[in-house]
């Protein structure tokens, strides 16, 4: 044997020698280690297993050794990573046990729990509530529609005729010319609603249709450019304008009280014949005269009429056999009138002192 290979011999046997104490030493001090805290444990995580940790270090030095040493210690040393991952483990799972438990022990019953601040209804949905809830007596359900419409839907069933100046009326955002249906557009009414679920089913409907609607208005104290609308459908064979006069009045004197009174003005749109206006005495001066009223002692709150026979071919419903009526109304109008909210750009602005006002209305 020649010189250099017995120094390569001692220099392995050296080699050899170190890792067996260390890992003996070692061996030792993980069995002998134990922890209820889980500080220590992450200490003796990061000492033996962590990337900068002992077994690494200790695989390092591993490497120099020669295959057949490397099947004798290799063992060995994995047998040891077992033990510290074991012995790991195994703590790990019990301090996390103590700590919950101590943790269940630590809990004072008697502290104050966490506040929490009760939000409000915006007052647009109080009012919206309580006209579906007032309608849902009379077996209306309620119905939604899409906001961005086309001709067909918020115009043309709706007997407007093209170039018909009642177009005009209403002052539109405009989406996109043309499409299956003509323009889309944003709503400009809830009317919409009604074809749509006239188009869906058969008769009866028996519905009310909330939601949002848009006009190209300035933004004003007095106008928006978005408010809120429910729109009321009846039809059904022999339904008539008794019907309806009833049907409002009801709804009025559950809105506002036993002894409201109503009345019906002639009025036009395109889509109900005859058509009208229902005002209601004054809910602020009761009739005496008032700013709300005008001195006039009475407000409008809704237009109404029954469904224009060729809104009903429109929608495919046969207008001998069926008739109803329709209505429909604004809900800023009807919080204005009851709880005098003279500034609709109040609805929309979400100032936090003016919400709060409406907390103790939560039903
Ligand atoms: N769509 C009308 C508007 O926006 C309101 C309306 C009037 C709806 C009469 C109706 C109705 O259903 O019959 O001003």
């Amino acid at each position: 044997m020649n010189r250099r290979r017995l120094n390569y011999l001692y220099k392995l046997l050296y080699i050899w020698q170190m890792l067996q104490d260390q890992i003996t030493q070692l061996t030792a001090e993980i069995n002998a280690f134990t922890t209820t805290s889980a500080d220590e444990l992450e200490q003796f995580r990061i000492r033996f297993l962590g990337s900068k940790g002992l077994i690494k270090d200790i695989f390092e030095q591993f490497k120099s050794v020669s295959p057949e040493e490397k099947r004798v210690l290799g063992k060995v040393l994995n047998e040891f990573k077992q033990l510290a991952e074991a012995k790991y483990q195994a703590l790990n799972e019990s301090t996390a046990h103590t700590n919950s438990q101590s943790a269940k022990a630590n809990i004072d019953l008697t502290l104050p729990g966490e506040g929490f601040e009760v939000g409000a209804r915006h007052p647009l949905a109080i009012v919206r509530r309580e006209i579906i809830e007032i309608f849902n007596k009379l077996g209306f359900s309620v119905a939604e529609g899409p906001e961005i419409e086309d001709d067909w839907h918020n115009f043309s069933a709706l007997n407007f005729p093209e170039e018909h100046p009642a177009r005009d009326m209403q002052d539109t955002f405009f989406i996109k010319k043309g499409g299956e249906h003509g323009d889309i557009a944003l709503r400009t009414h809830t009317s919409s609603v009604q074809v749509r679920m006239m188009e869906a089913g058969t008769p009866p409907f028996r519905a009310l249709m909330p939601g949002r609607v848009y006009r190209n208005e300035a933004i004003s104290a007095r106008a928006h450019c978005f408010f809120h609308q429910v729109e009321g459908l009846y039809v059904d064979e022999n339904v008539s304008f008794a019907d309806l006069k009833q049907t409002l009045f009801y709804f009025v004197q559950e809105l506002y009280g036993e002894g409201t009174k109503v009345r019906f003005r002639p009025s036009y749109f395109p889509f109900t014949e005859p058509s009208a206006e229902m005002d209601v005495s004054c809910t602020i001066c009761k009739g005496a005269g008032c700013q709300m009223c005008k001195y006039s002692g009475w407000v409008e709150i809704l237009g109404c009429g029954m469904v224009d026979p060729n809104v009903l071919e429109n929608c495919g419903i046969d207008h001998k056999k069926y008739s109803g009526f329709a209505f429909g109304m604004g809900i800023e109008r009807i919080a204005n009138l009851k709880w005098e909210i003279k500034d609709l750009r109040l609805f929309s602005e979400n100032d936090v002192r003016f919400l709060k006002q409406y907390q103790s209305a939560i039903i």
